[in-house]
């Protein structure tokens, strides 16, 4: 894996904790293990990217295993389709790190790379996986060199397609998880007087074929009150909701539609 400089794009080399190019920009790792490479003249806020509760929330929510199927089910189709056990792998907007987490377990050989904007999701990602290798910086200019992996995961996360295209290799995959038509349905009803399916727009990415799609979708129940509090800060309903409405659900418990649509597209 190579890392590119943020602010000249040669490539950077490891010297001891410290990311370095031949015009001397440094960037130190932290302890945590992982690298920042977003620079504060490219950051499009103080704190960009998901903050501290919805981290924590979707820390907690993943950890008790309401989207464990989904990760059972990535897995699976990466090993299916990744030729080789020792591939390479970017997690773009890795987010806390639970998906990469459970895909380095089914697949101890991968090497796998976590990217994303939020520091707080960063710090979170690297303290749980110390063998892997993560970076904060943005999906719209990518730290690493050009046809760096040979896959790119993309689990609820922005992306640019001329930046993916650029940074897997020749014939290389893109596997997305995006929200499929009846996604959080019963919450949506709560909010919007008339809701509207999710659109099939993300089905074209430039410079890629898809390949594979299917949609998994079935019904989570949530009774207890943290696990709902947790769901509903993690996305962004919980500032849409009213304050009676969150407290009813707590009280009542939830039944709630999942429909994740997983697609797998090949570089052309
Ligand atoms: C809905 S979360 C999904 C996180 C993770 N993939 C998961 O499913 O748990 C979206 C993630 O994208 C990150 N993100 C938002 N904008 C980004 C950008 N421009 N570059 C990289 N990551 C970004 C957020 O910080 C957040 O962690
Ligand atoms: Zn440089």
């Amino acid at each position: 894996m190579s890392y590119i400089c943020p602010l000249c794009s040669n490539l950077l080399q490891l010297e001891g904790r410290t990311w370095r190019c031949e015009n001397n920009h440094c960037f130190d790792k932290a302890k945590e293990g992982y690298v920042n490479l977003l620079p504060v003249q490219k950051k499009s806020s103080k704190d960009p990217g998901d903050n501290k509760l919805m981290m924590q929330a979707r820390r907690e929510f993943l950890e008790a295993g309401h989207y464990q199927h989904l990760s059972d089910r990535v897995n699976e189709l990466l090993i299916q389709y990744l030729k080789s056990k020792s591939s390479t792998l970017l997690d773009l907007g890795c987010g806390e790190g639970y998906y990469t987490g459970r895909l380095s377990q089914a697949c101890p050989d991968m090497r796998i790379n976590g990217l994303d904007i939020s520091k707080t999701a960063i710090r979170l990602a690297s303290k749980r996986n110390k063998s892997m290798e993560f970076c904060v910086a943005s999906a719209f200019d990518l730290p690493f060199a050009s046809s760096n992996f040979d896959a790119v995961l993309r689990i609820y996360a922005p992306s640019a397609p001329e930046e993916l295209s650029r940074v897997v290799n020749e014939n290389g995959l893109l596997l997305t998880v995006s929200p499929g038509p009846r996604h959080h349905w019963f919450l949506k009803t709560l909010i919007y007087q008339s809701p509207e399916e999710h659109d099939e727009s993300d089905s074209i990415i430039k410079g890629f074929e898809r390949i594979h799609t299917e949609r998994l979708e079935t019904t989570m129940s949530l009774s207890g009150s943290r696990d709902i509090e947790n769901f509903l800060n993690m996305t962004p309903y919980a500032w849409k909701l009213t304050k009676t409405q969150k407290n009813k659900l707590s009280d009542s418990g939830l039944e709630c539609e999942l429909d994740f649509k997983i697609q797998i597209f090949k570089k052309i």
